[in-house]
């Protein structure tokens, strides 16, 4: 019996998704038109013998019912529960806290998976490799370029047997471009090597400054257990070539976006649209929600997803964009590189642009200038008609009357 948490933070985290997230907590956030968290709930589900996915974070209670309620239609067999820490316990002391719900049935192992990255989630591969070596935890790794890999935790494995020799979050200069993804199988036994984790963290708070403030229950996974794991010898590597990104930004929602869609059209091309006689052209992998209303004259793609009810009008061309719930895109317009929130109002003969993001990175400097590359319109926000807004960030309820460049719009 296998189980899987997701580990989803609360409304303190996720500050880098604004203004996404002043709308809706980051990880119920849709891409390729499903929530973030479905992408990974539909991943586990595929594990034989997975009974149970504990999705453990800091929001109020009521902020996945509805998620949950979904997953019981979609999922009868695998019982999916939410578990509130009663502060940020840190990304190890929430499944330290819960141990004895996820040691209920007495799993095998356990996958952990943070909520906010997009990822092909090699699921089965990782439990191949996991069984045959004798280590406490396999984690996902994947190469990045050599010049983003200290944004991430990065790890030095020996090429024959997968042990990581050696791992370190966030180093300051290079040590490895392989990294580790967000996604851990950990065999049962691994919560007495918590319990280690969380009694040296509590020993060097006690010699250090136990005069100074109190100890508080918050554990690090990445710097307070793999580290050790990797010590001790019982951390291994699966790594993958397949696609992972992460999701910290509202910007590298739309990478994530045509990650998902690109897998859709290889795995279930039935939920992507298809050019229809009357319909509107459509180039490669597009999301259209079936209550949207897309005039036969625009052009859509790739990389697209289209909410319910947003009504996109003639002649329009939308491409490496999401577009949220209610959105009116009026003739003419163009919207490229952009997430348009829920109930915004593009007029005619505007454009929503940003660039490609390049990479990891969702910024861009020109000319010595750091800006955005993702065009991001926050929820109702009303662009007029022949305006131009390149490579801006725009919060809720906006209305923009003239063009902007390289700006945050508040
Ligand atoms: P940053 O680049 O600094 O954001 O670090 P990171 O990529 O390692 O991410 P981080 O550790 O902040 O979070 C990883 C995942 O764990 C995300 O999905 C978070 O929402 C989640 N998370 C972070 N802190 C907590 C916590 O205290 N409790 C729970 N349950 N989840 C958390």
């Amino acid at each position: 019996m296998h189980k899987a948490v997701i580990l989803v933070g609360g409304p303190s985290r996720g500050t880098r998704f604004r203004p996404l997230s002043l709308n809706v907590p980051k990880p119920l956030f849709p891409v390729a038109g499903a929530p973030i968290i479905a992408h990974h709930l539909a991943a586990v589900a595929k594990i034989e013998g997975l009974k149970e996915v504990l999705i453990i974070g800091f929001f109020e209670d009521n902020v996945f019912a509805n998620f949950i309620n979904q997953a019981a239609i979609d999922y009868p067999n695998i019982n999916v529960r939410y578990l509130r820490e009663y502060q940020a316990l840190g990304t190890a002391g929430g499944i330290y806290h819960f141990r004895d719900e996820i040691l209920r049935g007495d799993p095998k192992s356990f996958f952990v998976i943070h909520a906010d990255i997009a990822c092909a989630f090699p699921l089965q591969g990782m439990l191949d490799a996991h069984s045959k070596h004798r280590g406490l935890c396999t984690l996902l790794g994947t190469k990045v370029p050599r010049e983003q890999a200290n944004k991430f935790g990065c790890l030095i494995a020996r090429p024959e047997t997968n042990e990581v020799l050696h791992y370190v979050e966030k180093p300051d200069s290079f040590i490895s471009d392989l990294i580790s993804c967000g996604v851990y199988l950990f065999d049962s036994a691994v919560f007495s090597e918590i319990k280690n984790a969380l009694d040296n963290k509590k020993n060097a708070h006690e010699e250090n400054d136990y005069l100074w403030s109190a100890p508080d229950d918050r554990l690090r996974l990445e710097q307070d257990l793999l580290r050790p794991l990797s010590e001790g010898r019982k951390l291994y590597v699966f790594e993958t070539q397949n696609f992972w990104r992460q999701i910290k930004t509202a910007g590298s929602a739309v990478p994530a976006n045509a990650a998902y869609l690109e897998q859709c059209a290889a795995e279930a091309p039935e939920r992507l649209a298809k050019k229809q006689p009357n319909g509107p052209e459509i180039v490669g992998a597009v999301y259209i929600h079936p209550s949207a209303s897309i005039d036969p004259t625009a052009k859509i793609g790739p990389n697209v997803s289209i909410g319910p009810r947003a009504v996109i009008g003639k002649g329009v061309r939308i491409k490496d964009a999401i577009v949220l719930d209610n959105v009116v895109v009026n003739s003419g317009s163009c919207v490229l590189h952009a997430v348009v929130g829920w109930d915004s109002r593009i007029g005619a003969w505007a454009r929503v642009e940003g660039s490609p993001v390049q990479g990891h990175s969702t910024t861009v400097t020109k000319n010595g200038i750091k800006s955005q590359s993702i065009t991001i319109l926050g929820k109702e926000v009303s662009v007029k008609d022949e305006i131009i807004i390149r490579n801006c960030i725009v919060l809720p309820h906006k209305e923009l009357k003239a063009s902007f460049h390289n700006e945050i719009l508040m």
